[in-house]
């Protein structure tokens, strides 16, 4: 069975469809034939957009919902409204991120970390990974199969300028991970990690030194570019086929070779 033939007809729940890199997972998943329920935080009139423009294209169906990851107790009234559009629930990829002013004393210099802005990761990170994958996976435990997926960064292997919020929440998101995996395994879910290096998106750009990331990474990479959102959209979807079956409890590293350099 090829990867696109697995993925027909299925459903994808995921968070922060309407930009960067969500958007680019609810695309490739609607091109190989799944139908989509995609989360938004404010922006609801891209949500609508993305959701017309993915029904006129590919014969799916794709619904989209209100969520806000800074209050992760939301995803069990998400998960009710998507039960009432699709009849089951077969991947869930966590991908939403905050920025901005929820992230303040999180993201920045290690002798200006406040416990508010850490904490705010930590709960927008690794707590609604949880709170979100326990949906899903109860929802999956029908079909006895199942694929989830948190995306991280390479900002937890190697320095990045003021990430040591995010860096941090994301090596504990890739051991959450592995104890999904762990336990998840018996109900026929696998649980993975997709963890990309920089990626031109919105949520780079509000790096301070974007431009800088930018050409730093295109020189690291023997590839000589920075990432764009489809590079990580076609690791998910392989992750969620058949064909990646016997994968679970990995983090799956696509960075243009820049981590070793
Ligand atoms: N960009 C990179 O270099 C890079 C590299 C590796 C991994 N990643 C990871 O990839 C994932 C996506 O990043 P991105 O760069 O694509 O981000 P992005 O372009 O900033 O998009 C963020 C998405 O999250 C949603 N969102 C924002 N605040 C939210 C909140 N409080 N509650 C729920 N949803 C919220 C946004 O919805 P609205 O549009 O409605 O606000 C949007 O859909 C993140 O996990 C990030 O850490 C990024």
């Amino acid at each position: 069975m090829s990867v696109q033939s697995s993925i027909k007809g299925k459903t994808l729940v995921i968070s922060g469809g309407t930009r960067g890199i969500g958007k680019a997972i609810v695309y490739e998943f609607a091109d190989a034939g799944a139908n989509i329920a995609f989360t938004y935080h404010t922006n609801i009139e891209e949500a609508k957009k993305i959701a017309q423009d993915l029904e006129s294209k590919y014969d799916v169906k794709v619904r989209y919902y209100q969520l806000n990851i800074l209050e992760p107790e939301m995803y069990r009234d998400v998960f009710k409204e998507i039960d009432k559009d699709f009849d089951e629930i077969n991947f869930f990829i966590s991908n939403a991120i905050i920025s901005g002013r929820s992230v303040v004393g999180g993201y920045g210099k290690f002798m200006r970390l406040k416990p508010k802005g850490l904490n705010n990761i930590y709960t927008a990170t690794v707590v609604a990974f949880v709170i979100g994958s326990q949906e899903a996976a109860k929802r999956m435990q029908k079909n006895g199969k199942g694929s989830i997926i948190s995306i991280s960064s390479t900002g937890n292997l190697v320095y990045i300028q003021n990430y040591s919020g995010h860096g941090t929440n994301k090596a504990a998101v890739e051991a959450m991970v592995r104890y999904g995996a762990a336990e998840l395994g018996e109900m026929g879910i696998r649980v993975n990690a997709v963890s990309g290096g920089p990626i031109d998106t919105d949520a780079l750009k509000a790096f301070t030194n974007y431009e800088e990331v930018k050409t730093k990474t295109a020189e690291l990479s023997p590839l000589n570019r920075m990432g764009k959102p489809e590079d990580l959209a076609g690791a998910c979807l392989f992750l969620c086929s058949e064909k990646a079956d016997w994968i679970t409890g990995q983090t799956l590293i696509i960075d243009g070779g820049t981590t070793f350099k």
